[in-house]
């Protein structure tokens, strides 16, 4: 009698993950390659190091397309990623391959509101200025005029996507008396709850004292923030994008912030992350760059492991992924 114990799954995970979601990869019945570096792995290494595998586990930072997924081989039974957000992953492909893909929505909700909310604060009250005067020996004495920015409260906030993050903002900026707008493509369910008022798009661009970003990136927001909607701005006005940097025409807003036509940028994503050292943005002092750091609290970095852990096993096995960023896919089975 032939023994008939089915080969262990393989299975590509291009970093290490945070706990307890390493050790239950450890655990799982599977064979586990992981990518051992803190960078990504380059696209030809990935390429290879996917070939024959039933599972990949994917950060933000790889590029999972066709080359990929021909790479993989018709093996491939599911694409894991750790992030909400799967624009870095050619979902069509996917869908016509009959490969589920796994995201992480929800649990990054709120600390992705927090920082949203961080920016804003950051930006309007000069907080990097400020600090790296301190830190520089350029603070001298209490000044009347010194580090004064606009104020939050009380202020007019635009959010473009009104979806559970900008949700999330808006039910934060409650406690700082601001009037909400949105623009979404359609009303937001959110929009009673959280007391925000659909308006137009260039409505939203000329009221707006803050403009933040909480739309997903796709070719229909491919820079979204051109030169056209940064005319229409305020030059009072200050945008923060915590969605992704693609969301920007980026060579737009520096043209922007040197003439003056807005007051400030608070950007945790940038096009391409990281941004050089010497990029022009990087120089202005009404601009905050952070290393793309919305979801980096300690519980949504492990619950976003964790679901991402879920996905794949679930894959692996053959049933319906908990978070499936292409549904679409169990109507071809
Ligand atoms: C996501 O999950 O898409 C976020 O950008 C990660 O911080």
């Amino acid at each position: 009698m032939v023994n008939a114990t089915p080969a262990l799954p393989r299975v590509f995970v291009t970093r290490r993950l945070p706990e307890p979601a390493m050790s239950r990869l450890y655990e799982a019945p599977l064979v586990l390659d992981l990518w051992p570096e803190a960078e990504p792995p380059p696209y030809d290494n990935l390429r290879r190091r996917v070939a024959g595998c039933q599972g990949l586990l994917c950060l933000l930072t790889d590029r999972i397309d066709e080359g990929v997924l021909d790479a993989a081989g018709p093996a491939l039974r599911v694409v894991s990623q750790m992030a909400v957000g799967v624009d870095n992953i050619d979902l069509a492909a996917c869908t016509r391959r009959g490969i589920p893909v796994g995201h992480t929505p929800g649990v990054l909700t709120e600390a992705t509101a927090d920082l949203a909310v961080a920016l804003m604060l950051a930006t309007a009250r000069r907080l990097v200025e400020a600090a790296n005067d301190v830190k520089a020996g350029r603070w001298r004495t209490w000044d009347p005029m010194g580090w004064v920015g606009p104020d939050l409260h009380g202020s007019t906030v635009g959010i473009v996507g009104l979806g559970r993050i900008g949700a999330a903002v808006a039910r934060r900026l409650r406690g700082f008396a601001v009037r909400l707008l949105y623009h979404n493509p359609r009303p937001s369910p959110f929009a009673d709850e959280v007391g925000a008022t659909w308006v137009p798009w260039e409505t939203l661009l000329a009221a707006s004292d803050f403009l933040t970003l909480h739309c997903p990136y796709s070719p229909a927001t491919h820079h979204l923030i051109n030169a056209a909607a940064l005319a229409q701005m305020k030059p009072t006005a200050i945008l923060i994008n915590t969605a992704r940097g693609g969301v920007v025409d980026q060579e737009a807003l520096l043209q922007a912030l040197r003439a003056g036509q807005i007051a400030a940028a608070g950007l945790d994503v940038t096009t391409p992350e990281p941004l050089p050292p010497d990029h022009p943005l990087l120089s202005l002092p009404n601009v905050v760059v952070l290393p793309h750091i919305g979801s980096a609290s300690l519980s949504a970095r492990r619950r976003m492991a964790e679901m991402a852990v879920d996905n794949l096993l679930a894959g692996l096995a053959g049933e319906r992924l908990p978070h499936c960023a292409n549904p679409e896919v169990y109507e071809k089975k």
